[in-house]
């Protein structure tokens, strides 16, 4: 479980990265950060492009960033939207992520005080991993 300490600093970060956002064509400004085996965190942001399906969301841009710098398995994920509404994960991302923590806690915030406090498993039931390929 995160430690309140953590998960302020896991907010913070990802609020922090979405003022980072590239988002010229939606408005939609989105930070994520993710909590990294080790301890570290890793923050991202969206970043989209003319061509639309280039895009990429802030959930794997700050797991791009955890796994480029050697990090191997993500405890959690908090993802932060400017809206008075918590914003989950997309199912891309939510695919992405399970790759490396599938037990992993998500939390997301927004401007309003509403939250939501859950886990990938729970956002991806039955999900399709590395495991499966085990054959
Ligand atoms: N977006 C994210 O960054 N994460 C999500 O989980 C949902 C969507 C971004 C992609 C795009 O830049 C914008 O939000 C609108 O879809």
């Amino acid at each position: 479980m995160l430690s309140d300490e953590v998960l302020a600093r896991l907010i913070a970060a990802a609020k922090s990265s979405s003022e980072h956002a590239y988002c010229p064509y939606s408005h939609f400004r989105v930070g994520a950060a993710v909590l990294g085996g080790s301890g570290r965190i890793y923050a991202g942001c969206n970043i989209e492009n003319a061509s639309y399906g280039l895009t990429i969301c802030a959930e794997r841009s700050a797991m791009a960033r955890a796994i480029g710098e050697g990090e191997t398995e993500l405890q959690a994920v908090v993802i932060f939207t400017p809206t008075h509404q918590p914003t989950a994960p997309c199912g891309a991302c939510r695919q992405a992520l399970n790759e490396f923590g599938p037990a992993m806690d998500c939390v997301c915030v927004c401007q309003g005080e509403e939250q939501i406090v859950t886990t990938l498993a729970e956002l991806l039931p039955w999900a399709f991993g590395p495991r499966n390929l085990q054959v």
